[in-house]
């Protein structure tokens, strides 16, 4: 039976490091607030002009350099963004053009934080049925371009960034093993940008009202947030006859570290196999999970035979888990 096995990881984090001592002289917070609340003690903002698929060029280029594949033999190519160059086309286009993957199709997933786990489990499904071999699939987001940098509830939270991955079909038993998807159309409004779309199209009003920014309730986000990520993962884990104490490493969406805790809580996985670097990036939406599982790798934390677990959650809402043999 025909699976896929991960082949090549990038990332790319913008140098320039934005602290919570300098959010404290923009909005009225405290380091102590922030770090109690979410763990982040600093995230990465991208120069002006930098768009999402610059850092997803640069977190593409060192992935196919690690997998040893040519832009040029990629054929398919899946970006997950919710905050896309260009309205249309694709950054999945915008992608193919910088890195001149003359050969790939290309598309673009939205599903907020879960991004990277719906790509995995999308181009997991093309390489079992046949149709593409060599995928790229990257999670790449400029979230400092939709936060309100006058909201002390939301500017604290999040970060840029972007990861890759390069899937090549394998025959072993190893690669992508499972993996579990939900969606709840029912809370879009929770977690949202209402500004700009069909529903609400650009105008000055939308500007001054600021309907371009994101809005959430994270009070309500939080407790979804844990019970979901939970279930998904432990499906994900049990059916292909798994447990979760078979775990190696939990590399979860970085949001909040105190959700990350009581998601491996729940899972009964110790502290010492859950990935963390929420500290460092904050919350970068579909590119959290692909850089901490770029960062694990090249840590040493991930080694070949281990069983490691992608488990996210987003706006949606959606959530998904992908349970991986590593090789
Ligand atoms: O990426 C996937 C989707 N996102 C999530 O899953 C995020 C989930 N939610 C969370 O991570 C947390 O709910 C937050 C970090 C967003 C907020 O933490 P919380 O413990 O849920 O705080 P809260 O929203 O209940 O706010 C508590 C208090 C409020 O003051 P009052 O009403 O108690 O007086 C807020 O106004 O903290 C206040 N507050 C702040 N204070 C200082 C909110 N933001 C800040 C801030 N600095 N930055």
């Amino acid at each position: 039976m025909k699976s896929a096995r991960i082949a090549g990881l990038g990332k790319c984090l913008p140098p320039n490091v934005l602290t919570n001592a300098d959010l404290e002289k923009k909005v009225d917070t405290s380091d102590e607030w922030i770090i109690t609340r979410t763990g982040i003690r600093e995230r990465r903002i991208v120069k002006a002009g930098e768009s999402a698929s610059d850092l997803a060029r640069e977190a593409s280029l060192q992935a196919l350099k690690r997998a040893g594949i040519k832009a040029k033999d990629l054929d398919l190519i899946i970006v997950a963004t919710i905050t896309p160059d260009t309205q249309f086309p694709a950054t999945a286009c915008h992608l193919q053009n910088a890195i001149k993957a003359t050969n790939a199709i290309c598309f673009d997933i939205s599903a907020a934080c879960a991004g990277f786990v719906y790509a995995l489990n999308t181009a997991w499904q093309f390489i079992k049925g046949g149709l593409y071999e060599k995928i790229l699939i990257v999670g790449s987001e400029v979230l400092s371009s939709i936060t309100d940098w006058e909201d002390r509830s939301t500017c604290v939270l999040f970060g840029d960034g972007a990861g890759a991955a390069v899937l090549l079909p394998t025959t072993s038993d190893k690669g992508v093993l499972s993996s579990y998807m939900g969606s709840d159309g029912s809370q879009t409004d929770i977690l949202i940008v209402p500004g700009g779309g069909s529903r609400c199209p650009a105008s000055i009003d939308t500007l001054k009202k600021k309907l371009h920014y994101i809005k959430m309730r994270g009070n309500e986000l939080f407790r979804i947030a844990v019970r979901v990520m939970a279930e998904a993962a432990e499906k994900a884990i049990t059916n292909v006859g798994l447990q979760t104490s078979d775990i190696d490493i939990l590399v979860p969406h970085q949001a909040n570290k105190r959700i990350i805790d009581a998601v491996a809580q729940r899972l009964k996985i110790p502290r010492e196999k859950v990935y963390m670097n929420v500290d460092r990036y904050g919350n970068m939406s579909s590119a959290s999970s692909a850089v901490a599982l770029c960062e694990a790798w090249e840590k040493g934390e991930i080694k070949d035979g281990d069983l490691v677990v992608l488990d996210a959650f987003g706006a949606g809402l959606v959530w998904g888990s992908c349970v991986i043999r590593w090789v």
